[in-house]
């Protein structure tokens, strides 16, 4: 099979809706896209969705996520339609009546929610309605996306690199483990006991991993960070978890990315975070400020990688063929 005839996707509800060759197709795409970005409505993707629509629905705050997806359907000719979160979905009426409204209407939806279960319902109820994921409690994979293209771009070949992830085995730690070992980069984990990522998680990441790579739990962050080519963190207390805020900082103080944990790492290690971040807690002002940090870099690459993921689902295959 060649790239051109990669399978098209309805959903991308997790990294795992990608094989390998989709994640490689989707980052050349992404990385042709920023190149292009310049020529403005003179790029070549620049029509690409015209006459399309895309809702957005957010059930939590975002600020990376909300923005790029909105610039990247306009910069590709499209129109957004922005949904407010009462539409609430599952109690005003059921989610799959929701999503079969729409179907009606619209040609995809970026949603933001709590449950992935219920995001899995809502694409379920469809036929031709193409859902993406922009974050659930458990995924975050349009995330994954602009890591894996920062990634790329800051150590050129992924293949055989090591990250190491320090802190909650959250969201983006899950999206992060799935999209690395697929693409061949070594993953490390360091956790508190109670904080691990599930282990139903590793399986998948194991199972998904290609060209060798391999996944390693350490119960000593500075063991992790050992080696590694990129240390990676995210808050502590994700969106929902407020209450827990409290006895969180108490047991992930241990876990700060700081000055001498970056130490462990290889010598120009780079610093990762999805943001926002919490100076102080996750991550020290000094790692965040420091040269080795490319925060800015992956929120940047939000937008281009949520612009070929866009056009992987919704442009017709002879626009984006290799
Ligand atoms: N990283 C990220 O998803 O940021 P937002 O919550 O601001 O969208
Ligand atoms: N783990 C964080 C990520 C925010 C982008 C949260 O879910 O709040």
């Amino acid at each position: 099979m060649t790239p051109a005839t990669l399978a098209r996707r309805k959903d991308f509800l997790s990294v795992l809706d990608f094989d390998a060759r989709d994640f490689e197709r989707c980052l050349r795409l992404a990385a042709q896209l920023k190149e292009d970005r310049g020529l403005g409505r003179h790029a070549p993707m620049a029509a690409a969705l015209n006459g399309r629509h895309v809702a957005l629905l957010f059930e939590k705050p975002s600020l990376r996520t909300r923005t790029t997806f909105e610039i990247a359907v306009r910069e590709l000719g499209g129109q957004v339609v922005a949904l407010q979160p009462d539409v609430a979905l599952g109690q005003r009426e059921p989610v799959a009546d929701v999503a079969r409204n729409l179907e009606r209407w619209i040609d995809a939806i970026v949603i933001r929610t709590f449950s992935q279960r219920l995001l899995g319902e809502f694409a379920a109820a469809t036929r031709c309605l193409h859902v993406v994921n922009a974050l659930t409690d458990e995924e975050h994979p349009c995330q994954a996306i602009a890591d894996m293209l920062t990634l790329q771009q800051h150590l050129g070949q992924l293949r055989g690199r090591t990250i190491a992830y320090i802190g909650d085995g959250n969201n983006v730690a899950t999206s992060l483990a799935h999209a690395a070992a697929m693409l061949g980069v070594h993953v490390h984990l360091a956790s508190p006991e109670a904080y691990q990522m599930p282990a139903a998680v590793v399986q998948q990441a194991t199972s998904a991993a290609r060209y060798g790579a391999r996944l390693r739990l350490f119960s000593e962050p500075a063991a992790a960070v050992t080696g590694a080519d990129a240390v990676y963190t995210d808050t502590w207390t994700s969106m929902g978890q407020e209450s827990e805020a409290e006895v969180r900082r108490r047991v992930f103080a241990p876990y700060q990315v700081n000055e001498a944990l970056m130490a462990h790492a290889r010598p120009g290690a780079l610093f990762m975070h999805c943001l926002p971040a919490h100076r102080g807690e996750e991550v020290t002002t000094e790692v965040f400020e420091s040269d080795a940090s490319v925060v800015f870099d992956q929120a940047e690459n939000r937008l281009h990688g949520q612009k070929a993921l866009l056009l992987m689902l919704l442009a017709p295959a002879h626009l984006i063929a290799d």
